[in-house]
């Protein structure tokens, strides 16, 4: 699936832009400038599918890319991006709860984290945010390539937090979009919940 055509559908602004729920879908979810379009394009093997940038707040739109006509792969804005106007980052989260809540063909939501932060205060409020609306997460360590051996400290301390949500699976995935360590597997993760 994932050495078919992966084509840009649109960026959806509000919740009536998105496409109809004909497909499964599984989103990349996480701070601003952890590497969620840096991801898809290595998933994809398309290095300028997904813009990424080192300009926290690159993606300002849910966009969305079809593998085939078998799924869809949607890449969010960042949370904590402080420096956007509040009520740009209101609109934009209200937008979020109710794709996260309501979204039927959403199969699973990566949450990625940066391998040499770790678990921040943005992305703890966003997994309760997922275990209010019931939506199953997976942990992805993003950027393994710049922590070295330091990584597993910070995977213990995602563990810690990992456990005290409902919505959160106990396994995480390591990866780096700049070796491709670890993309294989998630590949194969996505395979096998669509
Ligand atoms: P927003 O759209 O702003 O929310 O950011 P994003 O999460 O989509 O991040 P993006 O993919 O744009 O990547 C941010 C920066 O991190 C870019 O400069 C990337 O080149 C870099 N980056 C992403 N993944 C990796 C990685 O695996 N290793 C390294 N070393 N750098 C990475
Ligand atoms: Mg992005």
């Amino acid at each position: 699936l994932f050495a078919g055509p992966c084509d840009f559908v649109k960026g959806v602004v509000a919740l009536d832009g998105l496409p109809p729920a004909d497909r499964p879908e599984v989103c990349f979810a996480g701070r601003s400038n952890v590497g969620k379009s840096s991801l898809i394009n290595a998933l994809t093997g398309r290095r300028g599918l997904a813009r990424a940038s080192n300009t926290p707040g690159r993606t300002q739109e849910i966009n969305y890319f079809a593998l085939g006509e078998a799924a869809y792969l949607v890449d969010l804005p960042g949370y904590g991006f402080a420096k956007a106007p509040k009520p740009k980052v209101e609109a934009w989260q209200a937008l979020l709860r109710a794709y996260l809540a309501g979204r039927v063909s959403l199969r699973r939501v990566f949450l990625l984290i940066d391998s040499r932060h770790g678990v921040k205060p943005a992305d703890h409020e966003h997994m309760e945010l997922l275990d209010k609306a019931a939506v199953s997460f997976q942990a992805v360590m993003t950027k393994a390539d710049k922590r070295g051996a330091a990584l597993d400290r910070t995977l213990e301390a995602v563990k810690t937090e990992l456990a005290k949500h409902p919505a959160a699976y106990p396994e995480i995935l390591t990866t780096s979009s700049e070796t491709g360590a670890g993309i294989d597997r998630l590949r194969a993760t996505i395979l096998s919940i669509l």
